[in-house]
């Protein structure tokens, strides 16, 4: 696991933005692993400028998404649908036709995981799979838990993160109870991964992460045993790990 401190959130979103447009400029037709939240907002707002500057094109990229909630239509303002489109696709070059996150409207959580792990195997897993972090160690929607999951799957979300992600929505109530997810086994299939964490409330989980026992009890702690996993945090949410200067 390769460590990279930065001073704050923008240091941190140009250093995630130029992996990620070196992986497409290296390999136009990458398969990239996106996420959400608020931690990658700024990344892909970098990379929009590069591409409006022409440094980066995206014509040939596609791309496969970590969750959706489930029940939410891809109109939904709160899907990762729509925020994939409103925060990076609808200002890139990307055919939305090679873009692919997780059916959440489709209720029938068998099928809706089933055909999703099996378009993630079909095209050979991953390029590069760019990864957020839960307060309480989450990949994906892949909670703490007695063992780690293999593939994409429907989870019920835990009070922390129905927490977490209420601030993005009008009323706690408002936050659906399950989403579905790439498992953990999906996610380690990756060629490499990119983790990007910022601020204070992220520092035990980033701490635990790179540091931790590997345990499902830290979703993310299993990233130590991959072999090209790449950790880009700032100062607050390295701020438990004095080891990285
Ligand atoms: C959600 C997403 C994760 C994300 C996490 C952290 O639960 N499913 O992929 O990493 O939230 O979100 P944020 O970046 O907003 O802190």
């Amino acid at each position: 696991m390769r460590i990279i401190r930065c001073k704050d959130y923008d240091a941190m979103s140009r250093k995630a933005a130029n992996i990620i447009s070196a992986q497409v400029i290296m390999k136009p037709n990458a398969k990239l692993g996106l996420a959400t939240g608020t931690t990658p907002i700024g990344a892909y707002q970098q990379l929009i400028k590069w591409y409006e500057k022409d440094d980066v094109d995206f014509s040939q990229v596609s791309t496969y998404n970590l969750d959706e909630y489930r029940g939410l239509s891809h109109e939904d303002p709160q899907s990762y649908h729509y925020f994939m489109r409103k925060n990076f696709f609808d200002h890139v070059n990307i055919d939305l036709a090679n873009t692919h996150v997780p059916d959440g409207s489709n209720l029938d959580a068998d099928e809706a995981c089933a055909s999703y792990d099996e378009l993630v195997k079909s095209v050979g897993y991953v390029d590069l799979q760019l990864l957020g972090i839960g307060n309480n160690g989450h990949i994906g929607f892949n909670e703490p838990d007695e063992a780690f999951s293999k593939g994409t799957h429907c989870v019920d979300l835990t009070e922390s993160t129905i927490q977490a992600n209420s601030r993005l929505f009008e009323r706690e109530e408002d936050v659906p109870r399950q989403a579905y997810t790439m498992g953990v086994q999906t996610i380690m299939r990756a060629r490499s991964i990119l983790v990007i964490a910022n601020g204070e409330a992220k520092a035990q989980a980033v701490r635990d992460m790179c540091f931790g026992r590997v345990t499902p009890h830290v979703p993310a702690s299993i990233l130590q045993l991959h072999t090209n996993c790449t950790v880009i945090a700032d100062d607050a949410a390295l701020s438990l790990c004095p080891e990285i200067k």
